[in-house]
């Protein structure tokens, strides 16, 4: 995500909205290519509007964020998805400290109803051993009751591992949650492997660690590590297979407010991407903040 050099410095770039248009306004040498007349576009999953310009030369459109929320007092909602181990519980460790959103994670919300050995997490816990997509029924109502909570509300969200089919991206419309951001983390298949069978997890104070790329400070921590009960070889392929099945389909939904990182640059570097794709979104809330 770039800022759009024809437009003012609060509106954000977002990727051609037409699969048949490779150009975008930064690829144009100058601005007299682009129309000076506006169009402005829903997003198909509401709450987010484009806008969009028609190129003089080749007559077609490319779209930009405009403004990201219906009201823009409200604080962040942001999503983040990827593939097994491409990042997304790290990323929102940082983004949760410097931004303090709450950090919902479907997979984290599972596995404490597997834990606590409910009807839920039993059915639950067959899927997940499969890598497979624990059904809706269970999932949905999970997510939203943790983004009601006052918290959430308040502070605002970070949602991370959902939606991961269309139909979860449709029920989270239907209760009226919104995001502002979709953060996709697109890491090369081979990493993430070897990511997940080096995970290991804290469970004192919930940090993950990696026994490569991120070990653990002291002996201490080091001897009180878990691994994940899908955390093998065997297993994330199977969750590779099923997150390859389903992410196009909702990264369709939410072609309009997504923006892609690579998740395999060192966790700094990720971050450092993130942060500044939130900071250019913060101040694109205050501007339309002033304006209205
Ligand atoms: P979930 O818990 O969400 O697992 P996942 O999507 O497979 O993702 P992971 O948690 O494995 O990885 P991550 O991306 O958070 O990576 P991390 O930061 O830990 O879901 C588990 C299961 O629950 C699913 O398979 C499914 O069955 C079910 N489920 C969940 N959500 C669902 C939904 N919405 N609907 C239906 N079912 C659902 O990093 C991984 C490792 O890499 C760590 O060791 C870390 O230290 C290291 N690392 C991270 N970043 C870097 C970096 N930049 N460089 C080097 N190492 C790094």
């Amino acid at each position: 995500m770039a800022l759009c050099p024809y437009l003012n410095s609060s509106m954000m770039l977002s990727k051609p909205k037409h699969p048949t248009a490779s150009f975008c306004p930064l690829d144009f040498p100058n601005s007299q290519h682009l129309s000076s007349s506006l169009s402005f576009i829903a997003s198909p999953i509401g709450g987010v509007k484009s806008v969009s310009r028609r190129c003089r030369q080749t007559n077609q459109r490319c779209s930009l964020i405009l403004a990201s929320m219906d009201n823009p007092k409200k604080p962040l909602k942001i999503m983040i998805s990827g593939a097994p181990a491409s990042g997304k519980g790290t990323q929102c460790e940082l983004i949760t400290s410097k931004y303090d959103l709450v950090h919902v994670a479907a997979g984290d919300l599972l596995r404490a109803e597997v834990t606590a050995g409910s009807e839920n997490g039993k059915q639950a816990k067959e899927y997940m051993e499969k890598g497979q997509l624990v059904p809706d029924k269970i999932v949905v109502m999970m997510v939203k009751d943790r983004l009601s909570q006052p918290d959430s509300n308040e502070k605002g969200w970070l949602l991370d591992g959902y939606p991961r089919s269309s139909s979860q991206a449709t029920a989270l419309q239907a209760f009226g949650f919104r995001p502002d951001l979709f953060i996709l983390l697109e890491v090369p298949e081979e990493i993430l492997v070897d990511r997940v069978v080096g995970r290991r997890l804290d469970p004192v104070t919930g940090r993950i660690y990696h026994l490569t790329y991120s070990p653990p400070e002291t002996e201490e921590i080091a001897a009180r590590l878990t691994q994940r009960f899908d955390d093998t070889e065997e297993r994330v392929k199977l969750r590779l297979q099923t997150h390859n099945q389903n992410v196009e389909s909702v990264l369709s939904l939410f072609e309009d407010i997504t923006v892609k990182v690579d998740g395999s640059l060192p966790k700094e570097d990720v971050f450092a991407k993130i942060d500044s794709a939130l900071s250019n979104l913060i101040e694109q809330k205050k501007t339309t903040m002033l304006a209205t």
